[in-house]
């Protein structure tokens, strides 16, 4: 089926605007990704007609909305299809979800000595809880290494696993390269060894199917800003047993049982993550744009978007000067780019005045700039609601940019 890109352009009020009196192209989908009407229209009547703490009261609204709640949870477990309901934590987005899982993991299983796996392609939120678990608990970080097309060396990752491995962190999708990576071949390494992996999703769920039980992964992790939903509002998955046995990150309301001044006891999951009143609105945008999204067809998605990569691919590959950043065999939506002679941050500026947004810069993504010894890229970021013709228009740009510059 082919889809009906005008329509779907509809769906989007922000689209539909100017920027420096020309039509906003908007390519900087990795960032965040603009909302449907319907989902904007969600949390209206929430707001409107709806509003009322969740889990909380026994009166009408509170009811009604705790229902909504739980149902946006069912709308994400069978979207990635988990086993259990409350293998799905709502928390603010994929930041906190790693840094809930580096934590409570941490907490539980890692030891001095011990090592955590994580690679080059990583973004900062899949870095940093890591080394932050490794100053306190004294363990060492390793880093699987890149080919020079952005692939991860899948035998180099093998030869870093050891009897000291406590868990694998890898995205699924590079989100400065666009690098679609192998997890199910990582994953399976891993399990070779018992370790468990952790999964970050968050360029991944938006552009294609993603089936944690048949991943086999031990945490899948995204947010909801990235995926047509709203700001504020991620999601945690992990596996029953893991989430059983993790302390908790957060504490306060909520997530407790009995609390006394002298002990407290935890609630159960998911709960017991979740401490504190939650984005019930956000959560429950988030089951819409999941919704819009299964409508539209992550199948279609994931096939029209691969057109205009390669689209994309061919023409920007024609500019004179102009390199392409990741060049692996499968990629997603993304291309990096560096222009010869050019700062990233200049061009971004001058692409800028076209009304076109495009990311400039390390895309969170520093120790990965480091070893491609860059400064960073110019990142196009493409959506199902992208054109052809708004690749055009970048490519017009570009070629201003080289007048200007070159
Ligand atoms: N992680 C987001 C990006 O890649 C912000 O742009």
């Amino acid at each position: 089926m082919s889809l009906d890109i005008q329509k779907i352009r509809k769906d989007f009020p922000i689209l539909n605007q100017q920027i420096y009196k020309k039509p906003l192209v908007y390519f900087d989908n990795g960032a965040t990704t603009q909302k449907p009407q319907l989902v904007i229209d969600e949390e209206v009547k929430i707001y409107s007609e709806e509003n009322s703490n969740i889990h909380r009261g026994v009166h009408y609204l509170s009811e009604q909305l705790t229902q909504r709640y739980e149902d946006a949870r069912k709308v994400v477990r069978k979207f990635i299809n988990a086993k259990h309901d409350h293998e799905v934590i709502f928390t603010s987005g994929t930041t906190e979800s790693i840094n809930t899982i580096a934590f409570s993991f941490g907490e539980k299983y890692v030891n001095e000595g011990d090592e955590i796996i994580i690679s080059t392609l990583e973004h900062h939120a899949n870095i940093v809880p890591w080394q932050i678990l490794c100053e306190r608990k004294n363990a060492v970080l390793k880093i699987i290494p890149i080919n020079e097309n952005g692939e991860l060396i899948l035998e180099e990752y093998e030869k870093l696993i050891s009897s000291k491995t406590k868990i694998v962190a890898v995205n699924h999708v590079s989100n400065a390269l666009g690098t679609i990576n192998d997890i199910k071949r990582i994953i399976e390494i891993a399990h070779k060894r018992d370790i468990p992996v952790l999964i970050d999703g968050a360029q991944s769920v938006q552009h294609g199917n993603v089936d944690v039980k048949e991943l086999d992964c031990d945490f899948y992790v995204f947010s909801g800003h990235k995926i047509y939903g709203p700001n504020g509002i991620g999601v945690l998955y992990g596996k029953e047993k893991w989430l059983n046995e993790m302390p908790p990150f957060m504490t306060g309301g909520e997530m407790i049982k009995k609390v006394s001044f002298e002990k407290t006891t935890f609630n159960e999951l998911p709960l017991k993550f979740e401490a504190g009143t939650p984005n019930y609105v956000a959560a429950i945008g988030l089951a819409k744009a999941i919704e819009y999204i299964q409508n539209v067809g992550l199948k279609n998605i994931a096939e029209y978007e691969k057109e205009l990569l390669d689209y994309a691919t061919k023409k920007l590959e024609s500019i004179e000067g102009l390199k392409i950043i990741g060049t692996a065999q499968n990629k997603i939506s993304i291309i990096s780019f560096i222009l010869e002679d050019i700062h990233n941050y200049d061009a971004g500026m001058v692409i800028d005045k076209m009304g076109i947004a495009v990311r400039t810069g390390h895309h969170c993504a520093e120790p990965l700039m480091d070893s491609l010894n860059i400064e960073g890229t110019i990142r196009a970021s493409f959506s199902f609601y992208n054109t052809k013709e708004e690749i055009n228009s970048l490519y017009d740009a570009l070629l201003t940019v080289k007048q200007m510059f070159g």
